[in-house]
């Protein structure tokens, strides 16, 4: 696995926050190509009209598919017109090279060839589980949401300051494991994420730790309609929220004393917003090097609600379908029984990092803020009026999230026997 170790990274950077110069990843060039793998239908809506030298493919998973070429710093454009052209979140990967849009396109993994992979989930472990609910802090997740939404004028991949949100996200991360040996971070670089590491805190498994439980959100925010790399972009519920979230999850199991029987990793992406490209270097990596992750949840964007719809929403499409079942079926053990509701939510092409596991062939599945009443989401992502104020001053909409990726990791993840809430003799 291609990891920075945070004491490389300070190296590389003279004194840790400082901006990075260089160091081993590609500089930022606007008028670069960008191949831009989408639907055809977002093709023909949205990116008709600026991308060049558009190609039709089947992809391996049998969806077709359109390669077509803008320049890097027209990405934002695209998102922006597939938002207000399609009034939805289309979703599209880039890379820089036709080559890479190709290979990708050509191994696409079939949603049927994911539900073969035999992972059998099960509940059985409220010992571990049932204890953690109740010490979910909101005003934890909300100081999280907070940092991240006002410490950086934007997490945009090519700002000055880019890297910033990740060294802090990767100290805040191990600081919750104090004196735990089994427990490490590193920040992970993806050549087309500019000065923006990825961060990976992994919990190391007592009996099978080569089988791997990913939860994930995106670090990085982007703010459409003007100089992106300059803007004002809090990224206070896209999706500082979902950062925030997992992080109030690590510091409940963590504070346990909790040891799980499968590695547990916890990961925040960057770049994102351009295309999904630090959770892809990730999955590409893993796939390379044949590691095997048994279930994947995202969370992107968990804290507004208006309306009386659902308080969850989980995404139907580009996941698992035997993982989307486990994750209702957490629901309705776990959650359930508290009083909120689970609904469900269609994004499109691959809005999201659960797509890049996906489609790299390991099964995934998102949960989504409950929105409102009209099916919709937050109105003021991808804009400077993505704070805390334009969602009531909290982060209360969070606190069932976090409940839910802590069931997620107590039952996928297990428990270590003779640990907190394990078997005493685990016969195992
Ligand atoms: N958080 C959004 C995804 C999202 C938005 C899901 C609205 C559901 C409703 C994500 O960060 C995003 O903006 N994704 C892009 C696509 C991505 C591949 C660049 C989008 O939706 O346009
Ligand atoms: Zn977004």
């Amino acid at each position: 696995m291609k990891t920075i170790r945070i004491a490389a990274l300070a190296a590389l950077l003279g004194t840790t926050g400082a901006h990075a110069q260089s160091g081993t990843q590609a500089a930022y060039d606007a008028f670069a190509p960008a191949y831009v793998v989408s639907s055809p239908d977002t093709y023909h809506k949205s990116l008709g009209g600026i991308a060049r030298n558009a190609q039709s493919r089947r992809d391996g998973a049998g969806n077709d598919v359109v390669i077509s070429e803008v320049s890097q710093h027209q990405l934002p454009d695209v998102t922006e017109r597939i938002h207000s052209r399609e009034r939805r979140c289309g979703g599209f990967f880039s890379f820089e090279t036709r080559a890479e849009a190709e290979a990708f396109v050509h191994s696409a993994v079939s949603p049927a060839a994911v539900a073969s992979i035999p992972i059998v989930y099960t509940i059985d472990n409220q010992a571990t589980v049932m204890p953690w609910l109740p010490q979910v802090r909101e005003d934890n997740i909300y100081r999280t949401i907070k940092h991240l939404s006002t410490a950086y004028q934007n997490r945009y991949y090519a700002s000055a300051n880019a890297h910033a949100p990740s060294v802090w996200i990767h100290d805040t991360w191990l600081g919750l494991a104090a004196g735990r040996d089994d427990v490490s971070a590193v920040l992970f670089p993806c050549s087309a994420c500019g000065n923006q590491y990825s961060v990976i805190l992994s919990i190391e498994g007592s009996e099978n730790p080569d089988e791997i439980v990913v939860l994930g959100a995106h670090l990085d925010s982007i703010a459409l309609g003007g100089n992106t790399k300059a803007m004002l972009a809090p990224g206070a519920d896209d999706d500082a929220s979902g950062i925030a979230t997992l992080t109030e999850a690590l510091r409940v199991a963590l504070a346990s004393g909790w040891k799980p029987k499968r590695t547990v990793m916890f990961m925040a992406y960057a770049a994102e917003e351009v295309g999904l490209r630090g959770s892809l270097a990730i999955a590409e990596s893993f796939k390379t090097d044949g590691r095997k992750v048994v279930g994947v949840l995202q969370l992107d964007m968990t804290n507004y609600k208006s309306g009386n719809g659902p308080d969850l929403r989980l995404m139907t499409d580009n996941s698992d379908p035997a993982l989307q079942s486990f994750v209702a079926a957490l629901f309705e053990e776990y959650l359930a029984p508290i009083g909120p509701t689970l609904g469900s939510f269609t994004c499109g092409y691959g809005c999201s990092d659960h797509a890049s596991w996906t489609i790299k062939g390991y099964p995934s599945a998102m949960l989504f803020e409950a929105g409102d009443d009209d099916g919709g989401y937050f109105p003021y992502i991808h804009s400077p009026h993505d704070k805390l104020e334009n969602m009531g001053d909290s982060a209360g909409r969070s606190v069932y999230f976090a409940q839910m990726a802590l069931a997620f990791m107590g039952e996928v993840g297990k428990t270590a026997a003779g640990t907190p809430g394990g078997r005493v003799a685990d016969a195992r």
